[in-house]
């Protein structure tokens, strides 16, 4: 099976081809990131232009490499949601637009779902597995019966660890996206030397909460000097996983897991793998490859195999939705 995936959900424009939800034959990708760093974040207006110009070019590449024919296609995929609406509208009028010209059949993707896949894509995790998606945007803690079928165990109340990562580096004077420069600040400081505490929500000792860490950075930050910003990112860092690691230790408490998959941007980070295999030796880490932690259109045509397969089909006029659980609700 053959399905163009198409990703425009915040600043990067990606398309590719993959085939049996796992061989990828292209990837293309363009993205605007350059341009938001002078804002300290997506501006979401130019992030929607940049899409107008870069989707049908890297659409077009996508299918060059892939050296397939548009025939060949079983299906067209596209990121329907969660994201920015103005961005996802474009990705879906030119996965419509295809998908009627080329007369092939359009699946709508959660695109947080796929972030979660990415790991999927060249292992096969035994199930059940905690799943953690890590992104700008979300912070989720699953229990993940198989590919499809998930219940919610935590999220987070406020800020998502991303978007803590790129706060706290703006804070220490780095620029956007912050998560890659503050990860590699932190390479060379103490993280014992500011014992930021791990955040507690009151009455869910499974949600998480980003923001009151962020403020203690703020606080450090005012009071130190530019030598001290390593041991500040360190820490930050330290305690921010310590907290992911907390919770998981919980959730397989309460319940017995075969795996541990992550997945979305925060997963590059090399710290935090690290982390996770020292906390929890027994039991197997199932994490994306490298490129695929980021926004890619490759874990979107990946996981439409899978909704292929079940006929789990979009209409012409499936709309885009910037709210998009794809999960069962969190357990009483
Ligand atoms: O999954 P993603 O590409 O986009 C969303 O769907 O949100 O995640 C982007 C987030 C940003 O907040 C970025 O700072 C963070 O992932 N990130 C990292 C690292 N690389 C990207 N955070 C920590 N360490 C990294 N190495
Ligand atoms: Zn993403």
């Amino acid at each position: 099976m053959l399905i163009l995936g198409i990703e425009s959900t915040c600043d990067e424009t990606a398309a590719s081809i993959v085939k049996d939800g796992t061989i990828v034959l292209s990837h293309s990708i363009a993205s605007s990131a350059e341009i938001h760093r002078q804002y300290g974040g997506v501006f979401p207006e130019l992030a929607c232009r940049r899409h107008i110009d870069a989707i049908l070019p890297v659409i077009a590449e996508a299918l060059r490499d892939s050296k397939i024919s548009p025939h060949d296609l079983d299906a067209i995929a596209v990121s329907k949601g969660p994201g920015l609406i103005g961005a996802l509208l474009i990705g879906l009028q030119a996965a419509k637009g295809l998908a009627i010209a080329w007369k092939k059949p359009l699946i709508g993707i959660n695109h947080v779902e796929a972030h979660l896949y990415a790991a999927f894509m060249s292992q096969n995790p035994p199930f059940p597995a905690l799943g953690f998606v890590l992104s700008g945007g979300h912070t989720l803690m699953l229990n993940v019966m198989s590919v499809g079928r998930y219940e919610l165990l935590g999220t987070t109340v406020d800020d998502a660890i991303g978007e803590a990562f790129d706060k706290a580096a703006t804070i220490l004077g780095l620029s956007y996206p912050g998560g890659p420069a503050l990860e590699k600040l932190a390479e060379t400081g103490d993280e014992k030397k500011f014992p930021f505490t791990p955040p507690k929500v009151k009455k869910n000792p499974l949600a998480f909460s980003f923001s009151g860490l962020k403020t203690a950075v703020l606080y450090a930050q005012k009071k130190a000097s530019p030598d001290d910003y390593p041991d500040i990112a360190a820490s930050f860092q330290k305690t921010a996983f310590d907290d992911l690691s907390i919770k998981a230790e919980l959730a397989m408490k309460a319940a017995s897991y075969r795996s541990i998959v992550f997945g979305g941007g925060v997963t590059n980070n090399q710290r935090l793998r690290d982390h996770f295999a020292q906390k929890f030796p027994q039991i197997p880490q199932f994490w994306p490859s490298f490129g695929l932690s980021t926004d890619n259109a490759i874990m979107i045509a990946g996981l439409a195999h899978h909704k292929l397969l079940s006929g789990d089909f979009a209409p012409l006029d499936l709309e885009a939705m910037p709210r998009l659980p794809f999960w069962i609700e969190e357990k009483e």
